[in-house]
């Protein structure tokens, strides 16, 4: 068996197929049907110190190539996620495949959630995600993410209050995002995840009306793969922080496309609503292709920039 770990900056993974947040649940839902010691990390689903109700209904529309959503963040709020969830998913994972993911309006809020999860759970997680694509109190939708200064802030602010591997999710649909990509680098991160979802609509012709109740919401599914691939090489050639990639990955070839374009570590999301099996599925390919390797898998990060 070939060694599939992956390095992101201070976190080590067993392999490098992960279970993308808000499409694995807490990962213990999947157990009925996949082994859940095969994945190499599963990113929770994003909580917030308030519970928060989510958008109103329908909050999910198949489209042609994948699905539209408009899930609004609900979670159940910091206290139940301690009490109620955490149990459960150290129960199902092992410390190392867990990250742990976090959202905010402000600073403050990633700081004291940042911290409140170290206090609890430091030793037993692998990382802690913020999530830097949720709004800004003061400055509304994708803040942290257009505005690389603040960016910046954000990353810096949590690492020097945690001493977890930082990885940072935002939201790469701005003109700017290589140069906040940069920032986040700078603010002292340990990974990058890259590829947030496109927003789209879709229209209900016997109804008349937008399929969500939300009217727009962000695409996932393989209409969004080229889009990440490119993302992912762009990014890659800009900072020299471990990727994750996530966008349409539905088979191992899939996840080889990004690693070649420069993805250290890959998160298989809305395909498992059809397959709950299907991040193990991209794992045993990927596993056949690199046994046949002479070189360590980690050669294939990247490598289509060399080529
Ligand atoms: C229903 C749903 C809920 C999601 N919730 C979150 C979330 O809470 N936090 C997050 O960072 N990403 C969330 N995402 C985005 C996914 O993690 C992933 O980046 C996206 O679905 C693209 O991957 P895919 O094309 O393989 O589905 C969600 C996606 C879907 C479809």
């Amino acid at each position: 068996m070939k060694n599939l770990e992956t390095r992101l900056g201070r976190a080590v993974f067993r392999n490098p197929v992960f279970g993308a947040s808000g499409c694995t649940g807490h990962g213990y839902e999947l157990a009925p049907w996949t082994d859940l010691s095969r994945f190499g990390a599963v990113s929770l689903k994003t909580f917030t110190a308030e519970p928060r109700p989510g958008n109103r209904p329908e909050r999910v529309a198949e489209v042609p190539a994948g699905v539209l959503n408009s899930i609004g963040l609900q979670n159940p709020g910091k206290d139940a996620f301690f009490a109620q969830v955490m149990p459960r998913v150290l129960e199902a994972l092992d410390g190392d495949q867990v990250i742990v993911s976090v959202g905010g309006n402000t600073v403050e809020d990633y700081v004291a959630l940042g911290r409140e999860v170290e206090a609890r759970f430091g030793g037993q997680i692998a990382a802690l995600e913020i999530n830097a694509a949720c709004p800004n109190v003061a400055h509304g939708a994708g803040y942290f993410s257009r505005e690389p200064q603040a960016a910046h802030d954000l990353v810096q602010a949590v690492r020097s209050a945690v001493s977890l591997p930082v990885f940072v999710k935002f939201n790469t649909n701005f003109e700017n995002y290589l140069e906040t990509a940069a920032a986040i680098e700078a603010g002292g991160a340990d990974a990058l995840y890259t590829t947030n979802t496109p927003l789209g609509m879709k229209i209900d012709w016997k109804t008349r009306r937008p399929a969500l109740g939300n009217g727009r919401g962000p695409i996932c599914g393989p209409a969004i793969r080229p889009i990440g691939v490119l993302r992912t090489w762009e990014l890659y050639r800009r900072v020299k922080l471990p990727l994750i990639a996530s966008g349409g990955i539905r088979t191992w070839e899939d996840a080889l496309e990004y690693m070649l374009a420069g993805a250290s570590a890959v998160g298989v999301g809305s395909a498992q609503f059809a397959n709950p099996d299907a991040a193990h599925a991209v794992l045993d390919g990927l596993e056949a292709y690199c046994f046949g390797l002479e070189e360590p898998w980690t050669a294939l990060i990247g490598a289509a920039h060399r080529a």
